[in-house]
């Protein structure tokens, strides 16, 4: 299984985000991660649909969009026409996941679920036919620069199993650091999220490569 690496852009510079999502693409990641908080459903707040538009034209990966806002649903068009290519809901933040996910769908996109740490597995059961993607939790979202939450091993473990042989990638978000990325992969992962791992130093290349290896 090839593991993918999606550097976290809450870890960069702001003032020059452009520059960095440069950087990141050159430096070999695999999809551009972006944590849109909504300081409602999240204690922070950072960044919503003209950005993404603005940040757009500087690389051509993947745009995987984790949306911790509380609705989701009204703006999600506004996502998709602003340049994402995955669009992640939360768990917590939708009383109707199923039609947001069919919802996203339409629009083009991928769909991804987002489990917060103590939201158990069986709220994926229903919808595995409806997601491309299941994002795993490792900290309470919010915040970069938080330790791993063990317990989510376990989680990943039966998300894969549950999986089965689905093209569902099991994403796994919070305190990845290359001395655990080795075991979140073991448990079952196959895209790494990475915010202060990647960022930490100015060599994003040997970050990056020091998670994949
Ligand atoms: C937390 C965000 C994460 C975070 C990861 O709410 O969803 O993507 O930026 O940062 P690190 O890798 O520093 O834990
Ligand atoms: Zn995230």
């Amino acid at each position: 299984m090839t593991v993918k690496i999606a550097p976290s852009i809450l870890s960069a510079d702001f003032a020059r985000l452009g520059e960095e999502v440069k950087a990141i693409d050159e430096a070999g990641c695999d999809w551009v991660h972006i944590d849109v908080m909504d300081g409602h459903f999240v204690p922070n707040l950072t960044f919503g649909p003209p950005i993404i538009k603005a940040i757009r034209p500087y690389t051509r990966k993947v745009f995987d969009v984790h949306l911790m806002i509380d609705p989701a649903q009204p703006s999600l068009e506004d996502y998709a026409k602003a340049g994402a290519d995955i669009i992640t809901v939360h768990a917590e933040a939708d009383r109707h996941i199923d039609r947001s996910l069919q919802f996203i769908r339409s629009l083009g996109k991928k769909a991804g679920l987002s489990l917060n740490p103590a939201t158990p597995e069986n709220v994926i059961e229903y919808v595995l036919d409806k997601l491309d993607l299941i994002l795993v939790m490792s900290v309470n979202p919010g915040f970069g620069g938080q330790s791993f939450i063990e317990s989510q091993l376990d989680k990943i473990a039966r998300i894969r199993r549950m999986i089965g042989d689905r093209a569902i990638d099991l994403q796994v978000d919070g305190g990845v650091t290359a001395d655990n990325a080795r075991r979140v992969v073991a448990a079952g992962a196959n895209v790494l999220v990475a915010g202060s791992a990647v960022f930490r130093t100015s060599d994003y290349a040997n970050n990056i490569a020091a998670l994949k290896s």
